[in-house]
C-alpha cells in the first residue's frame, strides 16, 4: 500500500467550493494527508460530501457569501478555491475577495480555473481553446455563465500581495491517478501539447502546493505528468 507523506498533521485547510468534482477530491486528498478540514458548498451540495460527514465540517452557502467565508476560514493554514464562473453576480470574483480578505494573511491560498485564464498575455492558445472562450463569452447572453468574471477575479489575486498560486487546469478526464502533473508558465510550451489532466491529480496538484512555496506567486498550467508530451519532456530533459 502507497504510504502517503502526513504533511497536513496539526494544519487545518478550508475547501471553498468542496462539494463539486474537483471539490471532493481536494478532501480526500487532504484528509489522505492528515489536514483538518472545513469545506464551504451551496446548502443543497452538502449531501455530496456525506462521506466525509463524520471528518469534516461542512459550511452549507453559496460560497461568495462573505460571512460564511469568515467563518470558513478562521484559523485556516490553507485555503483551496474552485473559482467557477456561475451567473452573473461576480460570482467568482466575490468568492475570491472573500477568501482573501478573510484568510489569515500568512494562509496559502490556492485558487483553481482553466488554461484560458492568462497572467501575463505570454501564452498561446490553439484554435480550439480561443473558440471555446468565445463560446464562453457569447453564453453570458444566457445569464448563465459569465466567464469575464474569472478574468476579473483571478486579476484580483494576482495583484494581491496575498501568498496566492493559481493553477490552470487543461482538459480533463476521470481515472486513477498518475501522480502530481508537470506544469509550465505558458500554455503553447511543448510539455503542455497533450493537454490532458486526470481531475484527482489536479487535485492532488492543489493540495501539494499547500507545501511547496515554490509555487507562490505562480499561475502553472499543468497537465497529466503521463501524456505523450509530457513524457516526451522528461526523455528530453535526461
Ligand atoms: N471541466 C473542465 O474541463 C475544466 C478544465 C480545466 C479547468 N477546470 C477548472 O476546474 C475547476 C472545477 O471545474 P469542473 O468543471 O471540473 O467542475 P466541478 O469540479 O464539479 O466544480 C463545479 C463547481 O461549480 C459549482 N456550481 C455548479 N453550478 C452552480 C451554480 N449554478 N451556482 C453556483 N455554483 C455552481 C459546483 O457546486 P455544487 O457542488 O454545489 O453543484 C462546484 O463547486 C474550475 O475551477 C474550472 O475552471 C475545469
Amino acid at each position: 500500500m502507497e504510504l502517503i507523506p502526513q504533511t497536513g498533521v496539526g494544519k487545518k485547510v478550508c475547501i471553498v467550493g468542496a462539494s463539486g468534482k474537483l471539490g471532493r477530491y481536494m478532501v480526500k486528498h487532504a484528509l489522505d494527508r492528515g489536514y483538518e478540514v472545513v469545506g464551504v458548498c451551496r446548502e443543497k451540495s452538502v449531501h455530496k460530501l456525506a462521506e466525509y460527514a463524520d471528518r469534516i465540517t461542512v459550511h452549507g452557502a453559496f460560497t461568495d457569501d462573505r460571512a460564511v467565508i469568515e467563518r470558513a476560514v478562521a484559523g485556516c493554514d490553507a485555503v483551496l478555491t474552485v473559482l467557477v464562473p456561475w451567473g452573473v453576480h461576480d460570482y467568482a470574483s466575490g468568492t475570491a475577495k472573500a477568501v482573501m480578505d478573510f484568510a489569515k494573511p500568512d494562509a496559502r491560498l490556492i485558487f483553481s480555473c482553466g488554461w484560458h485564464i492568462t497572467r501575463d498575455g505570454g501564452d498561446r492558445y490553439k484554435r480550439g481553446i480561443r473558440a471555446a472562450v468565445a463560446f464562453a463569452k457569447f453564453m453570458k447572453i444566457t445569464r448563465l455563465v459569465d466567464i469575464a468574471d474569472q478574468y476579473r477575479a483571478t486579476d484580483a489575486i494576482f495583484s494581491s500581495d496575498t501568498r496566492w498560486t493559481v493553477v490552470r487546469g487543461s482538459d480533463l478526464e476521470e481515472g486513477p491517478s498518475e501522480g502530481l502533473p508537470v506544469w509550465s508558465r505558458h500554455v503553447g510550451d511543448p510539455v503542455l501539447e497533450s493537454n490532458l489532466t486526470r481531475r484527482t491529480d489536479f487535485a492532488l496538484f492543489m493540495v501539494a502546493a499547500i507545501e511547496d512555496d515554490s509555487l507562490i506567486g505562480e499561475a502553472p498550467a499543468i497537465n497529466g505528468r503521463l501524456t505523450p508530451s509530457a513524457i516526451a519532456h522528461a526523455e528530453g530533459a535526461v
